[in-house]
């Protein structure tokens, strides 16, 4: 292996050459992610650079340009950097056996950091990116959704809550709102998850309901003012998107709201997501705003919202 230790950008610039770079240049990647590992991780100086490889390494996966061989060298050459004590690790390993599980996203929310010193600049560097800040936004942008539920519904606002996860957002929502008549109904896959959230939420659990049930298997037996989803949608082709999406449709009450999040197309951190398996269906607003359509959703019905990073898209339909 070469001995090159800097940033490899430059001689990427130089012999940079889809479809398959030499294998001089997957040396040179190596020993510079051998370096940062070496050295406890990247330091923000370095986030710009380290970000430019991963991109140029997303796309080489992307284009199949690397061999299984030259990519399991590249990864390796992490360390523990990608073991599960760092969350770009958890990220690679799943160990609740998908991407995105509630573990992760909690960590996300919680801003974690390995107390390993040698690892928590990693963990720095995931927070860093636009993905988990965008997934923390989504905490105050859920509490503004079920506030507006909660004016417009003083008596009883019911809230469905699909996917629901660690429960984060709503632990922090009702602590803000307090033992307000607002109810939901949360439903998950994963039984981790809803014993997790359970726990967390367990001072509002009079407030809470949680179904462990598949969303493909789920049939709304009441109607709700606000029916919300964030985390979800993204995993979906579009198919599934709207076969879920019109199962919903009917469950809004009069003048009920369903806000579905789904990544835009334009999340920086993709490349970074996708080298740790990470894959998502990025949409653009036009593409939410026709699958919407395509389910019968009239168009003054509809509108996109974001959150401030600009990377969680969030499709509202007005019922
Ligand atoms: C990325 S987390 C989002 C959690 C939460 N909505 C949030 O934003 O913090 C995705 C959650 O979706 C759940 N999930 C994935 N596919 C599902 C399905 N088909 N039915 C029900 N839950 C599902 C997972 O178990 C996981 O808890």
């Amino acid at each position: 292996m070469t001995t090159i230790t800097a940033c490899p950008i430059a001689f990427l610039n130089q012999t940079n050459s889809f479809p398959a770079p030499s294998a001089e240049v997957v040396d040179s990647i190596q020993a510079y992610l051998c370096h940062l590992a070496a050295q406890g991780g990247p330091q923000p100086s370095e986030y710009s650079q380290l970000n430019t490889v991963i991109d140029v390494l997303a796309e080489w996966l992307r284009k199949g340009a690397l061999t299984p061989e030259q990519w399991h060298a590249i990864r390796t050459s992490l360390g523990d950097a990608i073991s599960t004590d760092t969350i770009q690790g958890m990220a690679l390993h799943k160990p609740h056996g998908y991407a995105g599980d509630y573990e992760i996203i909690d960590r996300i929310y919680q801003y974690y950091v390995s107390d390993n010193p040698s690892l928590a600049n990693w963990d720095k560097f995931f927070h860093s990116h636009s993905a988990p800040k965008a997934v923390r936004n989504r905490v105050s942008y859920f509490l503004s959704q079920v506030w507006d539920a909660h004016l417009r519904h003083p008596q009883e606002a019911r809230i469905l809550n699909l996917a629901s996860g660690p429960g984060r957002d709503m632990y922090e929502a009702l602590k803000v709102l307090g033992k307000t008549p607002v109810y939901f109904d949360c439903l998950d896959q994963d039984k981790q998850a809803i014993d997790y959230a359970s726990r967390l939420c367990a001072d509002y659990s009079a407030q809470i309901t949680f179904f462990h049930c598949n969303v493909f298997r789920f049939k709304p037996a009441r109607s709700y003012h606000l029916i919300w989803s964030a985390g979800l949608f993204d995993y979906f082709t579009d198919a599934l998107f709207k076969r879920v999406l019109k199962r919903l449709l009917p469950a809004l009450a009069p003048g009920g709201k369903l806000v579905i999040g789904n990544f835009s197309d334009r999340n920086p951190s993709k490349g970074y997501m996708e080298l740790f398996d990470w894959i998502l269906n990025h949409r653009s607003e036009e593409h939410l705003r026709q699958l919407a359509e395509d389910c019968g959703v009239a168009p003054a019905n509809i509108a996109i919202d974001q959150e401030p990073e600009g990377v969680n898209l969030f499709l509202h339909i007005q019922g």
